[in-house]
């Protein structure tokens, strides 16, 4: 059994982790009530946000996908499509509100004349919002951005639900299902086997691939990144079914590297072109001798089996940061990197172009 010491490392974003679902609900409320343009207005959203705070944007894209009668498009650099316009919505994310790329996004989005909407703790992003009264979400501070994603994903499904993109309210059975979940991913120091902790065990010395498919998607790319935020490791994220038609080949015919793993992410309802797909790629991958762990969500709809993947996923992270002797909250270089650039002065030029 994996036993988790009592050190302090990860005990923040435990921490951080405790109140998951509530904040998810509360922020979807609180962002499902503000005046946003009604649906006639409004041809096309775009969301943006960088890091932890643009996981949130291809999640609900993703859950949107099956529902929205108009296209997402989201945007992870420092511009917004030409024709962005005064028919678009952009909901702009940033914890920190001071993010280059998403400021400039925004800038070029205000010169586009479309209609903007944000979510942030703070900082220039914040100050425009409230300064124009634009529609907005205030997240509260002293969280890692990537630690507030409950309350940012919510948020920002409160506001693609209020435009008519989806529903993105938790089923009340689902509810119930995560919150067992989520009381058997949180930390025992001593005691029962925690799934969680366990699979950090096998895999914290390793470079998993994680693999899902459909609205699961953005939820391996979520793994990846906490993997390499939190746990300090390299990950990637492969999406079936493209992934089908390139990744597979090196499972099945290339050279072996020392550390592989596979985690598949799987729901109890998946289509049976999906589980096919899964299922050859399971037996490619152990004829390949590589350890393969394969996490199935048991909530009844989409949301509900994106948050119960997250929470997995979140939990894993920090537990496998414990044991691989790392602190998962501070992230330096990223830290360094925005400073460096602040000199290089985009992120002035995009708050001189927005008036903050
Ligand atoms: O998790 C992190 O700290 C990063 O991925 C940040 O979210 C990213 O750098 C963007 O910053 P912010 O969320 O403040 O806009």
């Amino acid at each position: 059994m994996t036993k988790l010491d009592a050190a302090p490392l990860g005990t923040d974003m435990f921490e951080a982790m405790a109140s998951y679902l509530k904040d998810y609900k509360e922020a979807h409320a609180a962002a499902r009530a503000l005046p946003l343009p009604a649906p006639p207005e409004v041809d096309h959203v775009v969301f943006t946000g960088m890091g932890g705070s643009g996981i949130g944007a291809d999640l609900v894209a993703a859950l949107a996908a099956a529902t929205s009668p108009r296209p997402i498009v989201v945007v992870k650099d420092y511009q917004v499509p030409p024709w962005v316009g005064p028919r678009t919505l952009v909901v702009a994310t940033s914890y920190s509100g001071n993010t280059e790329e998403t400021l400039s996004a925004v800038a070029s989005a205000r010169e586009q004349k479309a209609r903007v909407a944000g979510i942030a703790s703070g900082g220039a992003l914040w100050t425009l919002l409230e300064r124009e009264k634009l529609p907005r979400y205030r997240a509260p501070p002293d969280r890692q951005p990537r630690a507030a994603l409950p309350l940012l994903f919510g948020a920002l499904a409160g506001m693609a639900e209020r435009v008519g993109l989806g529903s993105f309210a938790l089923d009340e059975k689902d509810e119930n299902h995560l919150h067992n979940v989520h009381v058997q991913l949180q930390p025992k120091l001593s005691g029962t086997e925690d799934t969680a902790l366990a699979m950090a065990g096998r895999l914290h010395n390793r470079q998993p691939t994680i693999v899902a498919e459909g609205h699961l998607a953005p939820v391996a790319v979520r793994w990846k990144c906490q993997l390499n935020e939190n746990a300090k490791m390299f990950a990637r994220a492969e999406i079936l079914p493209e992934a089908n038609h390139n990744d597979l080949v090196p499972w099945a015919e290339g050279k072996s590297g020392p550390a592989e793993a596979v985690v598949l992410l799987r729901r109890r309802d998946e289509p049976g072109h999906v589980a096919a797909r899964f299922d050859f790629l399971s037996q490619v991958v152990a004829g390949r001798g590589a350890p393969l762990e394969s996490v199935e969500a048991k909530s009844r709809t989409p949301l509900g089996q994106s948050l119960e993947l997250l929470m997995t996923g979140d939990y894993l992270s920090v537990y496998t940061a414990v044991l691989r002797h790392v602190d998962p909250t501070p992230v330096d270089v990223i830290g360094e990197l925005k400073k460096r650039l602040e000199r290089d002065g985009l992120a002035r030029d995009a708050r001189r172009r927005l008036g903050v």
